[in-house]
């Protein structure tokens, strides 16, 4: 089972309870892999890669894929990044192998992964013939509804979905948009999760995650809100979910 975390966003905005009841739920799953997609920090500073690296050690799974997102690149904290978290590129775990693509480019919202990367993950895949091949990442490549204007996406896209096409990843993970979203293409699921723990919730207003099953080539994917009930992603692409109360 994979848990999908994303958009931690340690600083001002972190919601500390919601997290420790998160990482409470997810340590309870015991989990094969966790992957975090991103913004892990609000501003990328020295102080917030310390919170984020002390409350991402509170998870209880020796697999964990960390990619960085465009908020951790900001106050040229991606001179920080490495030195927090280092993640292996290529992580195999069961029948799975995951891939990091880093699309945080220094200062900017927007993402890019660059050919180079494009021809590296597509070589790296293609070596796993029989595994369930998954890319993480933290922007999107194709606009998430309810989240607004899209002036924010990966630059080139097209050249990295054809890129995947061809690799034939089974599951991309994404974030960024703090709006969990599922789209299909072909025989690929992108999957973004929602915000974890940041008070800018966007479109869903609600903190989650993702829980992932993949058996015999099988993904079976559910939305998880933090202290409350899971769905289908069937469900909430088709709009049917109830969110726990709140107050306006
Ligand atoms: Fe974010």
């Amino acid at each position: 089972m994979i848990v999908h975390i994303s958009d931690v966003h340690c600083g001002p905005e972190f919601q500390k309870n919601v997290f420790e009841t998160a990482v409470e739920e997810i340590n309870n799953l015991e989990p094969d892999a966790v992957a975090v997609t991103g913004d892990l920090t609000e501003n990328g500073l020295l102080s917030q890669y310390r919170q984020a690296r002390e409350v991402i050690g509170t998870i209880k799974c020796k697999n964990k894929v960390v990619c960085s997102g465009n908020h951790d690149y900001r106050s040229t904290g991606y001179l920080l990044f490495k030195r927090f978290f280092s993640s292996k590129p290529v992580l195999k775990v069961g029948n799975c192998v995951f891939t990091t693509i880093s699309t945080a480019r220094p200062e900017r919202n927007d993402g890019e992964v660059g050919h180079r990367q494009v021809v590296w993950f597509e070589q790296v895949l293609k070596k796993y013939k029989r595994d369930t091949k998954i890319i993480a990442m933290h922007h999107h490549l194709i606009q998430v509804p309810d989240t607004g204007p899209d002036n924010i996406p990966v630059v080139d896209a097209g050249d990295t979905l054809r890129g995947i096409m061809d690799a034939k990843a089974a599951l991309v993970l994404a974030g960024h948009r703090h709006r969990p979203w599922r789209w299909e293409l072909k025989a690929t699921q992108i999957i973004h999760a929602g915000t974890l723990s940041s008070e800018r919730l966007r479109g869903f207003y609600a903190h989650s995650y993702n829980i992932i099953e993949v058996e015999r080539g099988s993904i079976q994917a559910r939305l998880k809100i933090v202290d409350s009930q899971s769905m289908s992603f069937n469900e909430v692409v088709k709009g049917r979910v109830r969110l726990p109360p709140f107050r306006a």
